[in-house]
């Protein structure tokens, strides 16, 4: 039987931080300088897909409280080795609801895990549900621009099984603003970036950043 996503994302986790030097990953400090007008010190952060801890980093030394969710043992491993994050939790970001109340987050981050995870729309459900009025959710997702390659699931929603078996996901800007609509956010910011560079396969990836405001 194929390994499924987390699987196989569980098994790259020993090499993720080498990785992320290698290929430049800019992610964690783009989404920490985005946010960071919105943040204060003791705000209780949710961080989806915390992985190693790169993004939750900045917010932690910022003072904030940091929990994290992630699907992979060994990430979580790895983050709890580093001290980031005051409680992890095991959790695939594609069953809903998550085991955490209501009401309970000034923000949540999640950078670099859209393109792994389909559907995403009860993410926002739940993020919804999760902050506090006027939290704030900023979140990064593979820019859609090339779908070449990708088959169309759903309107505005592609995917590809990557050569490592990774399926992979992009989402249309218009996807995204109507998933913000419907929970009730309003955009603050709205940011193109260079997310890596492979420098093997000669290949640049760009991500956005969406910081959004619960009204
Ligand atoms: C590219 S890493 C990004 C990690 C971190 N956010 C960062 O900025 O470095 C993607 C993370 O998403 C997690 N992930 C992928 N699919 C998931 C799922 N279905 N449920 C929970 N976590 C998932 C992976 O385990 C991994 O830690």
């Amino acid at each position: 039987m194929p390994l499924s996503n987390l699987e196989l994302v569980n098994e790259f986790a020993k090499d993720y931080d080498k990785n992320i030097l290698k290929n430049i990953w800019n992610g964690p400090q783009i989404i920490f300088d985005e946010t960071r007008e919105f943040i204060s010190s003791g705000n209780l952060i949710l961080d989806l897909g915390i992985g190693t801890g790169e993004s939750s980093k900045r917010f932690q030394e910022a003072n904030c409280i940091i929990t994290g969710l992630d699907g992979s043992p060994k990430m979580l491993a790895l983050c709890k080795a580093k001290n980031i994050g005051k409680k992890l939790v095991l959790q695939n970001l594609e069953e809903t609801p998550f085991p955490l109340k209501t009401d309970a987050f000034n923000g949540i981050i999640s950078n670099g895990v859209f393109h792994l995870i389909n559907p995403i729309k009860p993410i926002f459900s739940e993020a919804k549900r999760i902050l506090k009025s006027k939290g704030i959710f900023a979140f990064s997702f593979e820019n859609s621009d090339d779908v070449s390659n990708y088959c169309e699931i759903e309107k505005g929603v592609w995917m590809m099984k990557a050569e490592s078996g990774v399926f992979t996901y992009k989402y249309s800007e218009q996807y995204i603003a109507e998933l913000l609509n419907q929970n009730n956010f309003t955009v603050h910011s709205h940011k193109q970036f260079l997310a890596y560079v492979d420098n093997e396969l000669q290949k640049e990836t760009f991500f956005t950043i969406i910081v959004a405001q619960l009204k």
